[in-house]
């Protein structure tokens, strides 16, 4: 992968007075997390984890509560060390940090941001933005101009003078993302952050994050036990149970290729066409001319819905769908330009199902069209429909296999 700034590799993470005897050879060997409990008193936080996060990349790690994902986070910080295994951030091996190297590191390449993280509730949002300037030892001055700038990233610049009670849960939980930027670090630790807030402000802080990660292209490690939530603002999402790694992909891989039952599972609770794009689910378009006649043309279309007629530039004019050619043709008409209709639709791919699903409706091919207008996928809404019910597909197939 392209510039890694993050990777763990073979991270394990066990909690009890010997993380490194019996307990540690029991998760190697694969036994489970509640068996190892039983039999040493051990508790499994994180078993053989790698992976890497790369830079400007938004990495989600997800999974149900005590799953091991703020452990994974905190040892890229070393709020603990692990039990064997390494973790690498920029090219440094943080094990092997300790005392002011270890804390300057931390203040140098990574800001966090957590559930429920204190604001200094008798300081106003500015001083509580400036603070880890502060203790770093800049003057007022420059950590008042830098704390601007970050408040200006969250849309908070006009509650610098504010105390924290005067502020609403979603902007106390933005002057906290704003305190984590403003010493512009390389890397984002946000464990939860958005967690407390209630549904409507939740999303709006997703949106807001994507919006300012747009802009500043952090490297951002994000941990939410809420799938929609990972699928929403990761490029990849990370899977944990029982402290491993279940599965690591695209929002769109965890999706429509699940690894296991238990990412089945999750996933049935998701609306599919939230995340799936036009583009995922188009076939090469395979245009046709308007001046053949209706068999040629009925042969063209093959086993498709129809077929776009686009002028010169490629820019779809007309359609020509299988009912029509068959309604014309009963007719003894056997002029193909009589069966054109021009009432179809277009979007662009980067759409999502749902963006199409009302106009798939109407049970015509859909253009998918670039910012030309130029043709460059053709959607079928049987397709469409396919694809929002293959993921019960696959859990049927899970389901199956584990009954072999
Ligand atoms: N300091 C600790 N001492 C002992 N056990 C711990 C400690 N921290 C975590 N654990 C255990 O390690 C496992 C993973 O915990 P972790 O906090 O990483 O889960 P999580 O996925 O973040 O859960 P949540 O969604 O509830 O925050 C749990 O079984 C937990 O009980
Ligand atoms: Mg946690």
């Amino acid at each position: 992968m392209s510039n890694e700034l993050i990777r763990l590799e073979q991270v394990y993470k066990i909690f009890g007075p010997q993380p490194q005897g019996r307990a540690f050879d029991l998760a190697r060997a694969e036994v489970g997390k509640d068996e190892i409990q039983r039999q040493t008193g051990h508790v499994i936080g994180v078993r053989d984890a790698t992976f890497s996060v790369s830079q400007g990349e938004i990495f989600v790690v997800m999974g149900l509560s005590g799953s091991g994902k703020s452990t994974v986070l905190r040892t890229v910080n070393k709020l603990h060390e692990t039990t064997s295994g390494q973790v690498w951030v920029d090219g440094t091996d943080v094990q092997t940090l300790a005392g002011r190297d270890l804390q300057a590191f931390r203040r140098e390449k990574m800001g966090m941001v957590f559930q429920h993280f204190a604001l200094f509730p008798h300081r106003n949002v500015i001083d509580n933005v400036g603070y880890g300037l502060k203790v770093q030892g800049v003057d007022k001055t420059e950590r008042d101009q830098a704390a601007m700038k970050s408040l200006a990233l969250v849309g908070l610049e006009a509650y610098a003078d504010s105390v924290p009670r005067e502020l609403s849960g979603g902007m106390q939980q933005r002057v906290g993302l704003a305190r984590a930027l403003a010493s512009d670090p390389d890397i984002l630790l946000m464990d939860e952050a958005f967690s407390a807030l209630d549904p409507l402000i939740r999303r709006q802080m997703q949106d807001e994050l994507m919006d300012i990660q747009r802009e500043i292209r952090k490297t951002i490690l994000f941990i939410t036990h809420d799938l929609n939530e990972a699928l929403r603002i990761g490029d990849r999402v990370c899977i944990m149970r029982d402290g491993a790694i279940v599965q690591i992909g695209t929002p769109e891989e965890i999706l429509t290729e699940p690894a296991t039952a238990y990412v089945a599972e999750f996933v049935r609770d998701v609306d599919q066409g939230r995340v799936i794009t036009c583009a995922d689910v188009m076939v090469a378009p395979v245009p046709i001319r308007a001046d053949i006649s209706l068999e040629e043309a009925l042969s063209q279309i093959g086993d498709r819905a129809g077929a776009f007629v686009c002028d010169d530039a490629g820019r779809p004019e007309a359609i020509l769908t299988v009912g029509d050619c068959l309604r014309v043709g009963a007719l003894g008409s056997p002029v193909m330009t009589s069966a054109l209709r021009s009432d179809f639709d277009t979007t662009s791919p980067s759409n999502t199902l749902n963006e199409v699903y009302a106009a798939a409706g109407r049970g015509l091919p859909i253009g998918v069209v670039n910012r030309r207008g130029v043709l460059i996928g053709d959607l079928d809404p049987c397709l469409i429909m396919e694809e929002m019910g293959r993921v019960e597909g696959l859990i049927d197939g899970f389901e199956r296999e584990t009954y072999l």
